[in-house]
C-alpha cells in the first residue's frame, strides 16, 4: 500500500509532465496503486515458507521513479542459499516422480492465478521497475501468463520434445536461476516455467533493485499449492548469486544478465560437472532498406530502441540506414521522437519511464558523454521534458556513428541509439555482423527475398523481418558469441532442463 507522501510525489510527478505538453496535450491518467500491498520488510521464499534469514540483513528498494524506498528485502546468506538447496533437493524426488499431467496442472494453475492478479501483478512491477504501466499491463504480464500455460502444456509431452526420444527425459535436478531487473517476472516464468515442466525444483534470486514481484509471485505459488521447496526464492545481490551458483549441490544454473557476470559464472562452474546457460547482453542490428515501408520502420526502430527505457537486452541498438534513405528516416525519427512521453510510469499515456537505477542512469549518461566526445551527431527530442525527481532520460540518438565509435560497440541498456549507413546488402550484412555479441536483428524490406538473403548472412539468434521486439513463448530466444549460449522459450527452450 502507497503511503500519503508515495501518492503525493506521483502526483507531482505527474503534474511536472503534464506541463510539458507544448506539442501535445493529453490529459494524465494514473493507475492507482490502491490494489498493491508492500510488506515493508520482505522475507525470504524456502520450503513453501516465508522464513527470517539466520543474519537478518536487509536492504531497500526503491520506486526509480521518484527515488523513494518502497520496502526492504532480505539480503540471503550462503547459509540461506544453502537451506534454499536443501529445500528444493527434498522436494526434487516427489517432484521428478508426479506424472507429467500433474506437474501440467500445478503450471495451469500458477498460470490462471497470475491472469487473476495481473493488475496487482503490473503495478508492482511498475512501481518497483519503473517501466510505464501500459507495458507491464499489456505485455510483461500477458507475457508471464502465457510462459506458464505454455510450458504446462509440455509437461506431459516431453517425450516428443526430443527428436529420437523413446520416453520423457529425465530432469537435471535442482537449478540455480539469477535474473536481471529489465523484465523481473517475466524473467522469473522464462526461467521456472521450463524447469519445472520438466521436474526439477529451482532456487531463484530475483535482481536487487526488482525484486517486488518475484516475492509476490512467491504468494501465488504458495497459493496455487506447489508442494514445498519446489520453489525457492531468495533474495539478495551479487554474493547471493554467486552462493547460488557455487553451491555443490545445484545441477544447473540458467542466468541471465551482463556479459561481465556470466563470463564470471562461466569460470565458476567450468571445473564442476553443472550444466549451464546464459543470456546475456547485445547490440542489436537494424537494418533499414531503401525499399522499406518507411513510416512504419520508423516505427519499428522507436519500438527497437526505445521499448522498456531501451533496458532490452535485444534492443536494436545500432540502425543502419541504406544512403539513398538515410536522411529522410533520420528526419520522420526526430519528428516522432519530439511526441514520445516521458514521465510517471504509472500514467497510461507514457512511452518512456524511468531508467531503474540510479547507477544505470550514471551509466547511460557516462557512454553519451563518450558519444559525445568521439564525435557522432547527437539528437535529443526539444519538446521533451523530463520529472523533477526520479531516474529519467530523454530518448536520443548518435547520428554517423562509425563502427570504430563507443556507441557502436558496447551496450548502452538505455534509450540511446546508433545510426550509420551502408550501400549495398553485403555491406549492411558486414556492419550487422561486426559485433562481438550476437542475440538479434532486424530487416525491414518489401522484397522477400532480400529479408531471407539478409537473415541468412546474419549471426544472430533472433531476426524480425518488417517488425522488432515480438515476444512469444513458442519462439526460442538466445544468442551467439558473447551474448551467451542456450536457449529459452519454444520447443528448444525445454532441453537445458533435461538430461539429453
Ligand atoms: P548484473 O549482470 O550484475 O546483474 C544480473 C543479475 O546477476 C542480478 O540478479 C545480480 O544480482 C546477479 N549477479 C551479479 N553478480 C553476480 C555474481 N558474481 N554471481 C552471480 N550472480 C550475480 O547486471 P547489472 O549490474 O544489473 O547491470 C549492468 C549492465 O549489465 C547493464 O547496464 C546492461 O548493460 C547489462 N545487463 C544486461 C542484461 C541482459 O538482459 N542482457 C540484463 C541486466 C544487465
Ligand atoms: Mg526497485
Amino acid at each position: 500500500m502507497q503511503t500519503q507522501e508515495q501518492k503525493k510525489k506521483n502526483q507531482e510527478v505527474s503534474t511536472g509532465e503534464q506541463s510539458l505538453g507544448a506539442d501535445f496535450d493529453y490529459a494524465p491518467s494514473i493507475e492507482s496503486t490502491d490494489i498493491v500491498k508492500i510488506n515493508p520488510k520482505n522475507k525470504l521464499f524456502i520450503g513453501g515458507k516465508f522464513v527470517d534469514s539466520a543474519e537478518k540483513k536487509y536492504f531497500k528498494t526503491e520506486n526509480p521513479a521518484t527515488g523513494e524506498t518502497l520496502a526492504e528485502l532480505t539480503e540471503a546468506t550462503a547459509k540461506d542459499v544453502d537451506s534454499a538447496v536443501k529445500a528444493a533437493r527434498k522436494a526434487f524426488g516427489p517432484w521428478s516422480k508426479l506424472s507429467g499431467q500433474e506437474r501440467g496442472r500445478y503450471l495451469y494453475r500458477i498460470a490462471r492465478l497470475i491472469q487473476e492478479r495481473s493488475r496487482e501483478l503490473a503495478v508492482l512491477e511498475t512501481l518497483d521497475n519503473g517501466k510505464p504501466i501500459r507495458e507491464s499491463r499489456d505485455i510483461d504480464i500477458p507475457l508471464v501468463a502465457a510462459h506458464f500455460f505454455y510450458y504446462a502444456g509440455w509437461a506431459d509431452k516431453l517425450q516428443y520434445a526430443v527428436p529420437g526420444a523413446k520416453s520423457a527425459p529425465k530432469p537435471l535436478g535442482v537449478v540455480g536461476q539469477i535474473i536481471p531487473w529489465n523484465f523481473p517476472l517475466l524473467m522469473a516464468a522464462w526461467k521456472i516455467a521450463p524447469a519445472l515442466a520438466c521436474g526439477n525444483t529451482v532456487v531463484l534470486k530475483p535482481a536487487e533493485t526488482t525484486s517486488l514481484s518475484c516475492l509476490l509471485l512467491a504468494e501465488i505459488i504458495q497459493e496455487a499449492g506447489l508442494p514445498e521447496g519446489v520453489v525457492n526464492i531468495v533474495t539478495g545481490a551479487g554474493e547471493t548469486g554467486a552462493a547460488i551458483v557455487n553451491h555443490p549441490d545445484i545441477n544447473k544454473v540458467a542466468f541471465t544478465g551482463s556479459t561481465d557476470v556470466g563470463k564470471i559464472i562461466a569460470r565458476s562452474v567450468a571445473n564442476t560437472d553443472k550444466k549451464l546457460t546464459l543470456e546475456l547482453g547485445g547490440k542489436s542490428a537494424h537494418i533499414i532498406y531503401e525499399d522499406a515501408a518507411i513510416d512504419q520502420a520508423v516505427e519499428g526502430v522507436i519500438n527497437g530502441i526505445f521499448f522498456n527505457q531501451g533496458h532490452v537486452c535485444c534492443a536494436g541498438s545500432r540502425l543502419l540506414l541504406e544512403e539513398s534513405i538515410a536522411e529522410t528516416v533520420v528526419e520522420k525519427l526526430k519528428a516522432r521522437m519530439e511526441k514520445i512521453r516521458v514521465g510517471n510510469p504509472l500514467d497510461k499515456n507514457t512511452d518512456v519511464g524511468a531508467i531503474n537505477s540510479a547507477a544505470e542512469h550514471v551509466k547511460i549518461k557516462k557512454l553519451i558523454e563518450t558519444g559525445k566526445t568521439e564525435g557522432g551527431e547527437y539528437f535529443e527530442p526539444s519538446s521533451v521534458n523530463l520529472p523533477a525527481k526520479g531516474y529519467y532520460h530523454k530518448p536520443c540518438f548518435f547520428n554517423r556513428v562509425s563502427s570504430a565509435f563507443t556507441l557502436s560497440r558496447v551496450e548502452v541498456f538505455g534509450p540511446v541509439l546508433a545510426i550509420s549507413t551502408f550501400r549495398t546488402t553485403q555491406e549492411a550484412i558486414s556492419k550487422a555482423n561486426d559485433t562481438q555479441y550476437g542475440l538479434a536483428a532486424g530487416i525491414w524490406s518489401e522484397k522477400g527475398s532480400k529479408i531471407h538473403k539478409t537473415a541468412a548472412a546474419l549471426k544472430a539468434g533472433v531476426i524480425w523481418a518488417n517488425t522488432y521486439n515480438k515476444f512469444d513463448p513458442t519462439s526460442p530466444f538466445g544468442g551467439f558469441n558473447e551474448s551467451g549460449y542456450g536457449r529459452e522459450g519454444g520447443r528448444h527452450g525445454l532441453f537445458p532442463y533435461l538430461d539429453i
